[in-house]
């Protein structure tokens, strides 16, 4: 596999290519994943909750973002490296420099950050200073208590349509890839058509321009519960490496997500 970049995923989405993604904290998981043929992996602030058993993300340093992103860095040959900036970290424009070099000092290729019209000047300032960004919109948990729980966003029109602006709002301050968390799959859709970047949906239909999961949602090993938009790869095929080739295929071929994978 030729080594993957943003301009890769950007083709992928012009040519209707399905673009498959997945979490991974951990060199061991990376190079499986990375060797399955997974087009970008995302240290996701998600490790809160299944690497340290938290609530929620909220509890997430930056410097164990960078630990972790050192590690997945070390397993990974062509596969794109994105790493979450976590709560609060980038609250300031001069927090967010120093963090945001944080983790591309670790082996980033990109980083992503939650929420909308708010970090228009961030977004620019980063990309200006050489630091590819992926937005996140919909359920963004770092805002889990401002929004009473971890909840579908965008069912009422008025948030829907404020959604699709944010998005495009997001793309013309330069983010280069867009992550769309537990909305309504027909949002999805329209997000997707509004944009010129790739959009990477979890919970957001199957017409977003390619998927993500939490790795230990994809293997059933979640300490928690599994999520409707989720799907366990590992009891269909019982090897890991399989698991995710399966899902990439699946994704490949728009089977995953099905039907009972998506939000209306
Ligand atoms: O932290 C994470 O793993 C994420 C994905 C759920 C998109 O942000």
């Amino acid at each position: 596999m030729a080594k993957i970049t943003t301009a890769t995923l950007l083709k992928m989405k012009q040519q209707s290519e399905k673009i498959s993604t997945i979490t991974a904290y951990d060199a061991s998981f990376a190079k499986l994943f990375d060797q399955a043929g997974i087009h970008a992996i995302l240290i996701g602030d998600s490790l809160g909750m299944v690497l340290q058993g938290e609530d929620n993300t909220l509890p997430v340093s930056i410097d164990a973002m960078a630990y972790h992103t050192r590690c997945v860095k070390r397993g990974v040959e062509d596969t794109l490296i994105i790493s979450d900036m976590p709560f609060m970290s980038y609250a300031t424009t001069e927090q967010t420099y120093e963090n945001a070099a944080k983790l591309m000092q670790a082996g980033a290729s990109m980083i992503k950050m939650e929420g909308g019209s708010w970090l228009v000047d961030t977004i620019k300032g980063l990309t200006e200073r050489g630091i590819p960004v992926c937005g996140h919109l919909g359920l963004t948990p770092q805002s889990v208590h401002v929004f009473g729980g971890f909840k579908v966003q965008g069912r009422q029109q008025e948030q829907a349509d404020m959604i699709i602006e944010q998005a495009k709002e997001l793309e013309q301050a330069g983010i280069q890839l867009l992550v769309l968390e537990c909305i309504p799959a027909s949002l999805g859709k329209a997000i997707t058509a509004a944009v010129n970047i790739p959009t990477i949906g979890i919970g957001a239909g199957k017409d977003t321009d390619g998927q993500i999961l939490v790795m230990h949602d994809a293997l059933g090993i979640s300490c928690s519960y599994m999520p409707k938009f989720s799907r366990n790869f590992l009891k269909d095929t019982g090897d890991i490496k399989k698991a995710i080739e399966l899902y990439i295929d699946e994704v490949s071929n728009e089977n995953f997500p099905g039907d009972d994978h998506i939000f209306k």
